[in-house]
């Protein structure tokens, strides 16, 4: 277990890193972390997971995702050493202590590698997966066979071999044929209020407000999932799992229901956690991995991307519009204020995608009657 004393550290470091952006690197805890056999104290996150079709037979595919790591038993100082950090900076906690411990419990979590999973998908093959990596985290697709019925939505019910019985854990299967609409949208800015360009504000809005939608866009999102025929909904953020967990109860509560993509983020990397998720270019290169596998899950299917200004969104949708003309459909850009929204960044950003196909946007009402179903984007 970390002490109390290298969490405080850790958690006041990680803050103090993040304003003064002056990164102190903090000593790798721990050499050998726990590994083998499950531990009552053991925690898993399973994602929810896309499922494909594989080639032209019946048989679906799907794409796991998990994290084992050990219960943090000082999640308590852990929150309060990020309490006092983030108070330190002028930012009010009022009565939101309970959202600061739920989002920052994840990230001081130990990782638990070497553990296996068996998954049982409603009307599916039940499967297993494993081992997590050093890191706790784990990426699988795996053969789930031909699935009764036409679901676009089963339970994933996962228990550990040797595991206390009643810690059972579920997740959500997204099973989408490969014909047809897929909408992918970015989170932080797009959707939901997130300040990134603001470090105090996004701080804030990370760890400590209640998550708020962009005004217009659960309107929009809402329209476009009748007029596109119940498309599947793919959100893809820079933002790191850790904050899976709040993230997805906000877009279930929000937004049409779909897998989430969070970027791999480990102990190591959470000193530097607003850089690393701040970076443009690492998360450029990250979103074009992820929506690279997405294009291979579904090669038929033709996407809607949505993004915003605020990062390096425009780039990275024109990019893959380049590489595959036909599997983008749409390219949607919310501007929002104080990014760099010159004329000259869209128009070298979106050199070689035809004009039609993309459009900038303020107010959400913009897209709102355009015809997207018959291709027309701007
Ligand atoms: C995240 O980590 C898992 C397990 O190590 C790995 O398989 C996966 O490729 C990683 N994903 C990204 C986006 O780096």
């Amino acid at each position: 277990m970390y002490s109390q004393h290298l969490l405080q550290v850790a958690a006041i470091t990680a803050i103090s890193s993040f304003v003064f952006a002056n990164p102190v690197p903090l000593r790798e805890p721990i050499d050998n972390l726990p590994r083998g056999l499950p531990l009552v104290t053991d925690e898993i996150l399973l994602l929810d997971a896309p499922a494909f079709k594989s080639g032209e037979g019946d048989e679906w595919i799907a794409s796991f995702r998990m994290f084992t790591h050990i219960r943090q038993i000082d999640s308590e100082i852990v929150s309060s050493a990020l309490t006092t950090a983030i108070e330190a900076l002028g930012i009010e906690i009022g009565n939101k202590a309970s959202n600061v411990l739920e989002r920052s419990k994840l990230f001081f979590a130990i990782p638990r590698s070497g553990i296996e999973a068996d998954l049982d998908v409603v009307g599916c093959l039940s499967t297993s997966v494993g081992e997590t990596s050093k890191t706790g985290l784990l990426e699988q697709s795996v053969g789930i066979g031909a699935c009764v019925g036409s679901l676009k939505q089963r339970t994933i019910s996962g228990s550990v071999p040797g595991f206390f019985k009643g810690r059972s854990f579920e997740a959500l299967l997204f099973q989408s044929i490969p014909t047809g609409f897929g909408v992918i949208s970015d989170v932080d800015d797009t959707i939901k209020v997130s300040h990134v360009l603001d470090k105090k504000k996004n701080l804030q809005a990370v760890f400590v407000d209640d998550h708020q939608a962009v005004n217009g866009m659960p309107e929009l999102y809402s329209k476009l999932d009748v007029e596109l025929g119940n498309p599947a909904w793919f959100y893809l953020t820079g933002s790191p799992y850790q904050l899976y967990p709040s993230l997805r109860k906000f877009i279930f509560d929000t937004y049409p229901k779909g897998p989430m993509i969070t970027k791999n983020l480990t102990f190591t990397d959470f000193t530097n956690m607003f850089k690393y998720v701040a970076d443009d270019e690492i998360l450029g290169n990250y979103k074009i991995t992820q929506l690279e596998k997405l294009r291979s899950f579904y090669p038929e299917k033709k996407f809607i991307t949505i993004g915003d200004s605020t990062q390096a969104d425009p780039e990275v949708y024109a990019e893959i519009a380049r590489r595959y003309p036909d599997s983008i459909q749409c390219i949607f850009i919310r501007k929002v204020d104080d990014a760099d929204n010159r004329e000259e960044r869209f128009i070298t950003a979106f050199q070689g995608v035809p004009q039609s196909k993309w459009k900038l946007f303020t107010e959400p009402s913009e897209v709102m009657g355009l015809d997207v179903a018959s291709g027309q984007c701007s």
